[in-house]
């Protein structure tokens, strides 16, 4: 199933695998893009994986991890993110990008959340946002959003998991808010439809949410169900399920797919196509994850960090079944 082609909206993907989005921090503190992006994005693209996620990249300067995250809250911004596009592109994948805010848990001066609680005694404590602040927020991912269609990318992901803004907003642990905005799923309903009004109905638009907080009283899997139930009708075409980041009490059993159990559920329980994952480094493992239905596609994150040409090398061996091999490599081909 794993190198079977799946169509959603625009994505006619010629397999199952997806790189996972992962922070290079490797911009110029201007959320440039810089010589090492395309390369990093083609050479996966290269290796066979069927879309690429890009990393987080900040809405706003205020909303980076760190001072090295991609930006895209300058229309300076999308020439560069263009070359990452046409990378990816060139090279037989699709491109996604996923969008980010930090919240909380920004590195950089003047972060900012639904409510004055810091993440560690290391983090500084973010300001309270304002309905002003979150308004203007809204409108940051609605820009960041038209400005990704115009570099060209192909889906759009929202980030909604690990702790960071949106994530913050869902969570009880995160959002003591009293105005209305303590209702924990308006934000994200808000960005939502601010962003489905400019990113065109027929590109895919997807949410990585985290599926636990690995701690009492955290968003679950049940909870981000419904959520995705009552929205799901604005344009929500597939979930990426990850898991953890709100809470630094939280307690992980970590073991090969051990985020697939979350997107189970939210596959079963919203019909919607699911991406799952999380240290798998097998493509045996991957496929057998879509047999048991527990995700619709795989995600592959530090297993391409190691070996971006991992698929098209192991296919043959772990599946019986051969990928196409870059033509310029086939002399390299064991
Ligand atoms: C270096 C690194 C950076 C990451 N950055 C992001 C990110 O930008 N956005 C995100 O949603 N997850 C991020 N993650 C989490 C990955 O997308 C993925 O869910 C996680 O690594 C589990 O998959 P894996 O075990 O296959 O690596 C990052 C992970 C790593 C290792």
């Amino acid at each position: 199933m794993l190198l079977k082609p799946l169509t959603i909206k625009n994505l006619k993907l010629k397999n199952r695998l997806v790189m996972a989005p992962m922070c290079m921090y490797v911009s110029d503190d201007q959320g440039f893009v810089q010589p090492f992006h395309p390369i990093h994005y083609g050479t996966r693209a290269i290796g066979g994986v069927g879309l690429i996620i890009q990393e987080a990249t900040a809405v706003h300067p205020a909303g980076r991890i760190t001072g090295g995250d991609l930006g895209i809250w300058l229309d300076e911004h999308i020439s560069g993110l263009k070359e990452i596009v046409k990378a990816i592109h060139d090279n037989g994948a699709y491109a996604g990008i996923q969008l980010n805010h930090a919240g909380r848990k920004a590195r950089v001066p003047g972060a900012v959340a639904p409510s004055a609680i810091p993440y560690s005694p290391k983090h500084q404590t973010p300001k309270e946002m304002t309905e002003a602040d979150i308004l203007a927020t809204i409108l940051d991912f609605q820009k960041a959003a038209l400005r990704a269609n115009q570099a060209g990318y192909d889906m759009l992901e929202l980030h909604a998991a690990h702790g960071y803004l949106l994530h913050e907003f869902l969570s009880p642990n995160t959002n003591h808010r009293t105005d209305v905005y303590g209702d924990r799923k308006k934000f994200f309903t808000d960005v939502v439809k601010a962003i489905r009004e400019v990113w065109p109905m027929e590109k895919v638009f997807a949410v990585r949410f985290s599926g636990s907080e690995f701690v009492p009283n955290g968003v679950t899997d049940l909870w981000l169900a419904e959520l995705i139930n009552e929205t799901k009708h604005l344009g929500i075409d597939l979930i990426d399920v990850s898991s953890g980041g709100n809470m630094i009490e939280q307690e992980i059993d970590l073991y090969p797919g051990y985020q697939l159990p979350f997107a189970k559920t939210i596959k079963a329980l919203t019909k919607l196509p699911t991406i799952g994952g999380g240290l798998i480094d097998n493509l045996q493992f991957a496929n057998q994850a879509l047999i048991n239905e527990e995700a619709d596609l795989i995600y592959l994150g530090r297993l391409l960090l190691r070996e971006p040409y991992y698929i098209i090398n192991h296919a043959n061996r772990e599946l019986k079944e051969d990928v196409p091999y870059p033509e310029p490599y086939l002399r390299g081909k064991k």
